[in-house]
This record gives structure tokens, C-alpha cells and sequence, in this order.
């Protein structure tokens, strides 16, 4: 059995000069990472995506990060009602852009392996390199009913999910047929042309490419619990953390960051650090927190986030009322959006080069409108950033 543990240096924009990637989080889903009822909050339209896609290559972003949902929260704006399903919209980016990298979001429980494996290397030809794979294993059990698929128990689901993640990598890299005899999964006389993008059994030119087996996606996952963050650990080239609490202490960012990398060459490998943050940048600081105070707290949609806390078994009948509205409190402004990146260019910028500094290597950012916002945050913190050594001119 062939085995394929490496993605190429020279095949995506995640591997660029920037010393801190940025990326666009969640644009494939109505309302974004938003949980607000402003007007101008996020359509999630494919004209608005392809739009942002290519402003956002344009601009020398370096990735694309969808949201594998499949449900909306409710509440008055049906929080992510209506998504994008991420293979496809990834497929028509690609296929709109030129440089930057485009991740979809599997479900390894809903998706055929074979499948899934001819999807990516389909998704990452017509990139010509540049998907990326985010492998998650489900967070909402109400997701999965719908599928007629009954949602294993927690720690068992990475169980399946390494067993899936083995067979698409053998689909990736094993020259003729093979059989897949798991626990989970029994595969017979598996075949899977192309492999992925620049591999040499596929090139019509031979110049440059690789040996089957020695180019694949890069591949990430956010699991939190200690088994998802083994997984990624052991499987991953990027880890994402949602963590906000020491957000701005470069020490204690620094040690998070240290604690993970040394984790992961415990299993031989390299990992890098992403995380997660949602900006509101603005000329002037008290602009921009009064924006924030509109969108993400007098306008939030509260139901919809009731219904998120309620999926977590967060409820005021399971935890006295002043806890529950710090929870909800905390949910709107930082646990669903990511750390808030509010204030001036330069505070944006400054506070984007601390966790630079860290050592953590991107982050996938939101806005609550990524059209109407990303031209002030390219114009404006982008340039500060490249001052600051965070990144190299576009
Ligand atoms: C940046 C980021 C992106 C994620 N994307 C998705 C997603 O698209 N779909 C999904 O079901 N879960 C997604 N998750 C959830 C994680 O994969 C994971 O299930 C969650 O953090 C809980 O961790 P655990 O599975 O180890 O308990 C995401 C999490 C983060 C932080």
C-alpha cells in the first residue's frame, strides 16, 4: 500500500511568501460568520462569492475557507439558511481565479470515499494545485438525521474519519487497483485516475511532475476535543484553532503555538497554526466599535443564537439565568465569529502582526459584509502588514 503524507511546497499560495497567510471565512453561507439582522449583512449568493473570490485573488489573499452546514440556526434571519455546498462552489472559484487557494469542507460521514477522492483531484486540476481540504466529522447531530445517517459517538467519528482520510489518500497515490479492507470501510478493486494535480501519471507534459504519491491537497481540520486535535495532529498540514481567550498576549499565544508544533512531531510530522477572527476596520476607532456595537449586539439575532446554545444543551432551564446571558453574550461576539479585529487600520494591522508574531501561520478572516468591507481592509491594513514583516508585497 502506497502511502502519501506530503503536499508540495510549489503548488499553492499557502506556501507564499507571507509570513501571516489571510484568508476569507464562511462567504459560501448566508449571514457569513454574522449573526446579526443588519441589512447589509451577507447574501452568500453565488454572484457575490464569485465577486469576493476574485477581489479577493486580485488582492493577493492567500485562501478561500467555505462552511460545510447543512441547516440553518433559525431565529429571524435564518442563520445560515442557505449555504453553498463547498465541492462545487470551490470547483467554480477555482475555475474563476488564478492564484489563490480554494478549501472545501468534507463530511467524512456523508461523503462516498472514492467519490470524495475523484471530487478533490477533479476540484484541485482545474485549480491547477490550489484546493485544499478541510476533513470534519460533524458538530450539529440535527445535520444528520436528514441524511438517513446516524451520527457516531464523539471519538468514534475521528475513528471513521482516519479510516476514510487512509482510503482517499491510497486513492491518491496507489498506481492500479487495490482493495480497502477496514472496519469501517471494505472497498473492492478501487481505481482512481488522475491523481492529483501535477502527478506524473496524469501531466501531459512530464516536466516537473511528480511521482504518483508525492503530491496531494493540503489538508486541514479544527477538531477542539483532544482525539480531533490528535487527528489533525497526525493527518493534518494546517490546524485550526478557535480559541479567543489569550487572543492578544504574544506570550501566551506564543506557548499555544509551541505546545502544538512540539505535539505534532511527538507523530513525525509538521504542522501549522491558522486560527479564526471577524474585523470590522474603520477610519476611526470609535467608528468601528460603534459598528460593532450595531451589528453584533443591538442588531444580533438572538434566536438564532438561542438555537446554536440550544444544540449544545445551553438552555435557561439548564443553567442559571446570569450565566446564560454571559453565554449568549460571549457567543455573539467572539465564540462564532472568532476573535474581533475592531478598530483602525492600524490597530487591525498591529493586532493581526501580534499573532503573527506568535507564530501562528493565518487566519481565516469574516466581515459582515466581505464585498463592502475587503477594499478598505486590502487598501488599508494589507500595506501596514507588509511595514510590520507580516507580509510581502502583492
Ligand atoms: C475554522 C473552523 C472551521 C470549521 N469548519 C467546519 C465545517 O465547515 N463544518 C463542520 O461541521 N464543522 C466545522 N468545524 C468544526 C470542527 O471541525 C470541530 O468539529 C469542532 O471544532 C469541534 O471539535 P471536535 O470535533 O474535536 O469535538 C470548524 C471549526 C473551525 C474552528
Amino acid at each position: 500500500m502506497m502511502t502519501l503524507d506530503v503536499t508540495t511546497p510549489e503548488r499553492a499560495a499557502m506556501y507564499n511568501g507571507n509570513r501571516l497567510k489571510i484568508g476569507l471565512f464562511g462567504a459560501n453561507c448566508s449571514s457569513g460568520r454574522a449573526v446579526t439582522m443588519v441589512p447589509e449583512r451577507w447574501s452568500g449568493s453565488w454572484a457575490d462569492n464569485l465577486k469576493l473570490a476574485r477581489m479577493a485573488d486580485d488582492a493577493g489573499l492567500d485562501f478561500l475557507l467555505p462552511i460545510a452546514r447543512w441547516k440553518g440556526y433559525g431565529g429571524d434571519t435564518d442563520y445560515q439558511g442557505a449555504t453553498l455546498e463547498t465541492l462545487t462552489w470551490a470547483s467554480g472559484l477555482l475555475a474563476s481565479t488564478s492564484r489563490i487557494t480554494v478549501f472545501g469542507t468534507v463530511h467524512a460521514p456523508l461523503f462516498n470515499p472514492v467519490i470524495a477522492a475523484k471530487e478533490i483531484v477533479t476540484a484541485d486540476h482545474i485549480g491547477g494545485g490550489r484546493f485544499g481540504l478541510n476533513l470534519v466529522v460533524g458538530w450539529n447531530e440535527g445535520e444528520f438525521e436528514m441524511f438517513g445517517v446516524e451520527q457516531r459517538e464523539h471519538d468514534a467519528r475521528y475513528d471513521f474519519a482516519q479510516e476514510w482520510l487512509d482510503a482517499v489518500k491510497q486513492a491518491w497515490s496507489e498506481p492500479g487497483d487495490f482493495d480497502f479492507d477496514g472496519r469501517f470501510l471494505q472497498l473492492k478493486g478501487v481505481r482512481a485516475y488522475p491523481k492529483p494535480y501535477g502527478a506524473k501519471s496524469y501531466c501531459a507534459k512530464s516536466d516537473g511532475a511528480k511521482p504518483d504519491g508525492e503530491t496531494r491537497p493540503i489538508i486541514m481540520n479544527a477538531g477542539s476535543s483532544d482525539i480531533g486535535q490528535a487527528f489533525a495532529l497526525r493527518n493534518c498540514d494546517a490546524f485550526f484553532v478557535a480559541t479567543a481567550g489569550s487572543r492578544m498576549s504574544l506570550e501566551g499565544n506564543a506557548s499555544k503555538v509551541a505546545e502544538i508544533k512540539r505535539a505534532a512531531r511527538d507523530f513525525g510530522r509538521e504542522i501549522e497554526v491558522y486560527t479564526v477572527g471577524q474585523v470590522i476596520c474603520r477610519p476611526s476607532q470609535q467608528e468601528a466599535e460603534d459598528y460593532y456595537r450595531h451589528a453584533i449586539i443591538e442588531n444580533a439575532d438572538w434566536g438564532a443564537i438561542d438555537g446554536m446554545l440550544a444544540n449544545k444543551s445551553i438552555t435557561p432551564q439548564t443553567i442559571p439565568p446570569d450565566e446564560y446571558a454571559a453565554k449568549r453574550r460571549y457567543f455573539a461576539t467572539n465564540a462564532i465569529g472568532g476573535y474581533p479585529f475592531v478598530g483602525t487600520p492600524d490597530r487591525v494591522a498591529d493586532e493581526l502582526d501580534c499573532i503573527s508574531k506568535a507564530g501562528v501561520r493565518g487566519i481565516a478572516l469574516s466581515f459582515v459584509n466581505y464585498l463592502d468591507e475587503l477594499p478598505y481592509f486590502c487598501d488599508e491594513v494589507l500595506p501596514r502588514l507588509v511595514w510590520l514583516g507580516a507580509r510581502v508585497k502583492h
